[in-house]
């Protein structure tokens, strides 16, 4: 058995590959905090792994009961380095996938998944709520977040550079940190409800190379999504009498806050629900003029 505090020690073909983060003691504490903790979490799940880079936290949750990783990266190049990895590693194919090309273009497709990981991810795009509501619309029971957050105060996306300037120089690309309390409102929106890990407290962040968990600058957490276990005919009883009143010319915004609140679910996962069912309608019917 693999020590917890140590598990990339055995496996170093990561640390190779790794373009970001790659000194052994951060992905280590990384892996004790992220994956080790939340493996009940993770026994027997069909994982989805968002910015999986080479695969390394899709190994882990592999090998801490997950039944079967999709893992998804920009990168060709790492995307097969992941698979690589995971085959020298003796995991059966059988058990993951892994894709490269753009995590909103695979959710935009009907998904279904246990547990997403976010890791490292969440400040380097500007459209968190789409992605949240993608990520509900496959309806986990659990996400695992790792992410930099603005330090301003207020529920806030900050913009910054790539290379961390803000306000970005004119022209620039710009990159979305939210701070933890944009989090906190994103997410429970969903009806979410958020874990944080105690860096502080855990012993795992006096290293140098750990000082935006230490200083707060960096969150992991584990997010619950209650929705999950809400039955497929309640779901469509609620979205049915939203789509029926809306072609009565309700306020939508209202209406989906009525509907939600008699049904006892949250109404940005009714939401989420409404707009799956309208994307399908569309899909079956065309845009209309
Ligand atoms: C900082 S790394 C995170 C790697 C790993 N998840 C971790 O936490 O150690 C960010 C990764 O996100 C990938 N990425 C960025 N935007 C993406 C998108 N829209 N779809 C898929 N991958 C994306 C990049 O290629 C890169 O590998």
């Amino acid at each position: 058995m693999t020590d917890p505090a140590k598990f990339f020690d055995a496996y170093p073909r990561f640390l190779e590959s790794s373009e970001t983060g790659p000194w052994l003691d951060r992905l280590n504490a990384r892996y004790f905090a992220l994956i080790h903790q939340n493996r009940h979490l993770l026994e027997g799940a069909r994982v989805l792994d968002l910015a999986c880079h080479d695969g390394r936290f899709s190994f882990a949750a592999l090998q801490n009961g997950a039944r079967h990783v999709v893992g998804i990266d920009f990168k060709a190049h790492l995307v097969d380095a992941a698979t690589g990895h995971l085959g020298a590693y003796g995991v059966t194919p059988d058990r993951y996938t892994f894709l490269a090309g753009d995590m909103f273009d695979y959710l935009e497709q009907e998904r279904d998944f246990d547990v997403v990981l976010c890791f490292g991810i969440l400040y380097h795009i500007n459209e968190h709520m789409r992605l949240f509501d993608q990520i509900a619309a496959s309806s986990p029971r659990a996400i695992l977040v790792d992410t930099r957050v603005s330090t301003l105060d207020g529920a806030v996306i900050e913009l910054l550079s790539p290379l961390g300037k803000s306000p970005p120089e004119p022209g620039n690309a710009v990159e979305g940190h939210p701070t933890r309390a944009a989090f906190d409102a994103m997410f429970s929106s969903f009806g979410w409800q958020v874990q944080y890990f105690d860096w502080l407290a855990s012993g795992l962040c006096g290293d140098a190379r750990m000082y935006d968990y230490r200083t707060g600058e960096r969150v992991s957490a584990v997010i619950e999504c209650p929705e999950y276990a809400v039955p497929a005919e309640a779901r469509h009883a609620a979205v049915q009498e939203v789509l029926d009143k809306e072609a009565e010319r309700e306020n939508l915004f209202m209406l989906v806050a009525n509907v939600a609140r008699r049904h006892d679910i949250s109404p940005q996962a009714l939401r989420t629900w409404v707009n799956q069912a309208q994307r399908r309608r569309t899909r079956e019917a065309g845009f209309k003029g």
